[in-house]
């Protein structure tokens, strides 16, 4: 028997997806006004910057693993134009079904696919450009996604992967303070679900801080890896070039 994270706690290596599952099951309709709620908004400069520094052009092939409500598979689909394509994963159906929704409501056809990113269902040398964000902090064998991604990605193709990561050290107690008694408040008062807060706030302390990504990302096959703060390190960009 394999151990792992759950947040703090230590489970089974094959019970950690079954937990995983139930948090985003739990937070699924809620999820985009947590997210805004939570983060004060700063999600989405986050998020903006990341596809920003995607510079996606017209008639590129783009994966959002982990894509969640869809806020980056959208960005990038006004961007790909009708000679490219976008496709939208996520491993959790009540996810995928909101962010499918929230597409075709903002009248973009995204193929969206139910998926593990540890078993990515497509040829190699498929993308130009995989992006995950705020989702490999969840996944049980993180070097076996990112080693997924390499695989995807045509030969020069990008690997963005957006995630909470090692903050600054003289915020690291405000964080931790906002972090551990306002997230599962906001959590309990607006998603009735204060535990799936408490996890969030776990699983971003045992996330590997930048060094550790940066030196993940090598091995599973990236030869360049720049690592951009965000927020003092609330958040870090990792992009990496398959070569
Ligand atoms: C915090 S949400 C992020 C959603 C979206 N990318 C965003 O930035 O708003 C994390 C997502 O990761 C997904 N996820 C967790 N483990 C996964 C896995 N092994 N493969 C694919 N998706 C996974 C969850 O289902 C959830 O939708």
């Amino acid at each position: 028997m394999t151990e792992t994270h759950f947040g703090y706690s230590t489970v089974d290596e094959t019970a950690k997806a079954r937990h995983v599952r139930g948090v985003f099951d739990s937070v699924a309709r809620r999820y985009d006004v947590m997210n805004d709620l939570m983060s004060l908004g700063m999600h989405r400069a986050w998020k903006a910057y990341a596809v920003a520094v995607a510079r996606v052009r017209p008639g590129d092939t783009v994966l959002d693993v982990a894509g969640g409500t869809g806020d980056l598979a959208r960005a990038f689909a006004s961007r790909v134009g009708a000679r490219g394509l976008v496709v939208l994963s996520d491993i959790n159906e009540q996810m995928l079904r909101q962010g499918r929704d929230r597409l075709l409501d903002g009248g973009l056809i995204v193929p969206s696919l139910l998926c593990d990113a540890e078993a990515l269902p497509f040829a190699g040398a498929t993308f130009d450009l995989v992006s995950v964000g705020f989702g490999l902090r969840n996944m049980t064998h993180k070097e076996k996604a990112l080693a997924e991604m390499a695989r995807v990605l045509k030969p020069g193709g990008r690997l963005l992967v957006l995630e909470f990561s090692k903050v600054a050290a003289p915020l690291a107690k405000a964080y931790d303070w906002y972090s551990f008694n306002v997230l599962p408040r906001i959590g309990r008062l607006v998603a009735g679900d204060e535990a799936s807060y408490r996890y969030l706030a776990e699983s971003i302390r045992v996330h590997p801080d930048q060094e550790t990504l940066k030196a993940m990302m090598k091995t599973a096959g990236f030869g360049h890896v720049d690592v951009h703060n965000l927020s003092a390190g609330v958040v870090a960009l990792h992009v990496g070039i398959k070569c």
